[in-house]
């Protein structure tokens, strides 16, 4: 919306532009041909102007009465041709121009206009075909297709906006398709336990099992339920995380203090696996110490349920190679990663071999990856002899 202010000072910019213009051209005529010459151009130029910029700031304003872009087009070649003609009118007129030259003028106008008119013209349909194209993709991604581009090729604006559509309608394309992925894994996954605590019910519910049996079955029913409750706090947590809705504080952390907790917290389910601690002291980094706790507790959870008994995982937590950095890793002696599954552990639901890791989701190091991105850090997979190393960078935070 634009106020009356506004309105006034385009008006006062667009009349003070005329009459400079006009000023300047007036005092080259002075400069060449005197006084006289210099009243005439400016009397004529002037007022010319003025009206014409008027006309034009109105039109502005007003366009969207022509209705199409053409249309407009049409009006702005109409208004330059029409103002064109009345200058070379008006020098005719005042400058008593015999009949015959003014009519040779206004041959030499109608001629410059009508060529100026079908070059402009040729101008605005290609530019407009862009506009026409984009505007198709539009429609075309509105009505579900995914497949359509707009196939402006070029460095204007409309080229630039052309491939903006396109980026975004790939990008559209490839989170349906993460989300229709994402919703078949989680059907699956509750799919089945479902399917069993359903049989369990029935079975209970039939009579047809004794008292111990019974109490086993709804023991199993209890295992299923925090599994499934797992996991829809954990899908929960994934989809705020990936749609950016992060309620946390940052604060300052001293990751070598959160390491060391991590590392005792997990021990006991370590059992006889070997757990090491490797920091440096004083180790600071901004972020989210419960955020930061789960990724530390998620990657040591994985390697103990890949690490055999007599197995060894270390932890470790130092200044990274680029000095603004820390970097954590949680390396394990485990059953490693095979080289195709490198790329995808990071994936949502994907779990690699199912017989060894049955009582995953799939989802930590997703999890992980999400947090870690939202502190502005990363993790990979880090080459490794023996087992599997995870590491992650996180922005080094001033003490
Ligand atoms: N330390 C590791 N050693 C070997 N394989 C691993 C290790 N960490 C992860 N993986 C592989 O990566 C897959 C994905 O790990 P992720 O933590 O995302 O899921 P998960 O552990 O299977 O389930 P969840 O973490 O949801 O309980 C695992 O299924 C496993 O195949
Ligand atoms: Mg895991």
């Amino acid at each position: 919306m634009i106020d009356r202010a506004d309105t006034r000072r385009r008006f006062l910019a667009g009349i003070a532009f005329a009459l400079a213009l006009s000023g300047g051209i007036t005092l080259l005529a002075l400069a060449g041909y005197g006084t006289h010459a210099a009243v005439v151009t400016f009397a004529l130029l002037a007022p010319l102007g003025v009206v014409t910029v008027l006309a034009a700031e109105w039109w502005a304003r007003h366009r969207q009465r022509a209705g199409g872009l053409r249309r407009q087009f049409a009006v702005v070649a109409l208004v330059a041709v029409l103002q064109f003609a009345a200058a070379v009118a008006l020098f005719a007129r005042l400058m008593f121009v015999s009949a015959h030259d003014a009519f040779f003028a206004a041959l030499v106008v109608l001629y410059a206009s009508a060529v100026a008119a079908w070059t402009a013209r040729l101008l605005g349909r290609e530019a407009l075909s862009d506009v026409d194209a984009i505007r198709a993709t539009l429609t075309a991604v509105g009505e579900g297709r995914r497949d359509a581009r707009t196939g402006v090729i070029g460095r204007d604006e409309l080229a630039a906006l052309a491939a903006d559509v396109d980026v975004m309608v790939e990008r559209l394309a490839g989170e349906e398709e993460a989300r229709a992925t994402l919703i078949a894994a989680v059907s699956h996954d509750l799919r089945t336990p479902i399917t069993s605590l359903r049989l369990l019910a029935d079975a209970i519910d039939d009579d047809l099992v004794d008292g111990p049996t019974r109490r086993e079955y709804a023991a199993r029913m209890s295992t299923h339920v925090t599994a499934l409750s797992a996991l829809i706090d954990d899908l929960f947590e994934l989809t705020r995380l990936q749609s950016g809705d992060l309620q946390w504080t940052m604060q300052q952390v001293r990751l070598d203090v959160l390491v060391c907790e991590a590392v005792e917290a997990m021990r006991p389910a370590a059992g006889t696996i070997s757990v090491h601690v490797d920091t440096a002291a004083e180790l600071h980094a901004a972020g989210n110490p419960e955020k930061l706790q789960r990724v530390l507790f998620n990657l040591i959870q994985n390697a103990i349920r890949h690490t055999p008994p007599d197995g060894t995982i270390t932890v470790r937590a130092h200044a990274g190679p680029a000095a603004h950095e820390v970097e954590v890793e949680v390396a394990d002696t485990g059953s490693g990663i095979p080289s195709d599954d490198r790329a995808l552990v990071f994936e949502p639901f994907y779990r690699g071999n199912r017989a060894r890791t049955d009582s995953g989701a799939g989802l930590g190091l997703a999890i992980c990856t999400a947090i870690v991105a939202a502190h502005g850090g990363r993790i990979w997979l880090a080459d490794a002899d023996v087992g599997t190393s995870v590491r992650f960078a996180l922005p080094l935070a001033s003490a």
